[in-house]
């Protein structure tokens, strides 16, 4: 069992982590070739950068957690099954990265026994963390974040984002949700990182966040944030499977009741 201790210390040295391994992605954005791009899955593209942070990221872990198994999002590690996990994406928004559009991120996630313990989600361009350990709060960068107060819809702004394979019902309902969203609610984006997306909510610079066939490495980290800043987090049926079901409803409590109604009702 880890201590809070150890886990404050763990979390120190992904902070430092992150930061590294940003500045190789930072370099490599001005690098990548169209030719460096290879298509996993309709619209779901990975380059030597994604795998080569990810190498990166794992060599570390190793050292810091000898004893943890491994889920990462491009499987350059054995992936098995152990009571402490590690929950990598190591870019997490790779279209923004190949279109420099400046907003992706690192996410790292640490389980025990299938539930995060403790997470960092780094936005690599603006070098800012967000980390959480279970039962001591969310932070962004070692300042301490709650989601916002508001439970008036009308004044929320509500992020989500659309799967890579599109089929033409799922496509209907995530439209006539966006209409929900632009005639109740003050704004809708899709910003291109689930993670950070999850930050955002955690850190109470947007209200709401949902969207659907998400990876546990999109999310585990994420999750926790939220959790730990006072947030709601479910799946688009109100229960707790998300790592799972990879659909999340993550959001501040009062528009989380107003809201999840309505996504269960169009989307669930
Ligand atoms: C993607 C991003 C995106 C979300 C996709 C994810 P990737 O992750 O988080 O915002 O809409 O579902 O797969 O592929 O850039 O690591
Ligand atoms: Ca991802
Ligand atoms: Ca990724």
């Amino acid at each position: 069992m880890l201590s809070y201790t150890q886990l404050s210390d763990i979390k120190t040295k992904l902070e430092k982590l992150c930061q590294e391994v940003s500045v190789f992605i930072k370099a490599e954005m001005q690098k990548v070739q169209q030719t460096d791009i290879e298509v996993k899955d309709m619209n779901s593209l990975v380059t030597y950068v994604d795998k080569n942070a990810e190498i990166k990221i794992v060599k570390s872990l190793k050292e810091l957690v000898p004893e943890a198994g491994y889920i990462t999002e491009e499987g350059t590690v054995v992936q098995d099954s152990k009571e402490l996990m590690w929950v990598i994406d190591p870019l997490d928004g790779t279209t923004n990265f190949l279109y420099k559009i400046p907003h992706f991120s690192i996410s790292i996630a640490l389980m025990k026994d299938g539930d995060p313990i403790l997470g960092i989600v780094h936005d690599v361009m603006l070098d800012t963390s967000y980390t959480a350990i279970k039962g001591h709060g969310t932070y962004e960068n070692n300042l301490p974040v709650k989601v916002r107060k508001d439970n008036n819809t009308l004044d929320a702004v509500i992020v989500t984002g659309f799967p890579y394979k599109r089929e033409p019902q799922h496509i209907d309902a995530s439209l006539q949700m966006i209409r929900y969203c632009v005639e109740n609610c003050r704004g809708i984006r899709r910003l291109g990182s689930a993670a950070l997306d999850l930050a955002y909510v955690a850190s109470g610079k947007i209200d709401l966040y949902y969207e659907n066939t998400l990876n546990i490495w999109d999310i585990a980290a994420g999750a926790l944030l939220v959790k730990e800043a006072g947030g709601i987090v479910s799946d688009y049926h109100g229960g707790n499977t998300y790592l799972q079901d990879g659909s999340i409803i993550a959001s501040s409590p009062g528009v989380y009741d107003k809201m999840y109604p309505v996504i269960n009702k169009l989307l669930g």
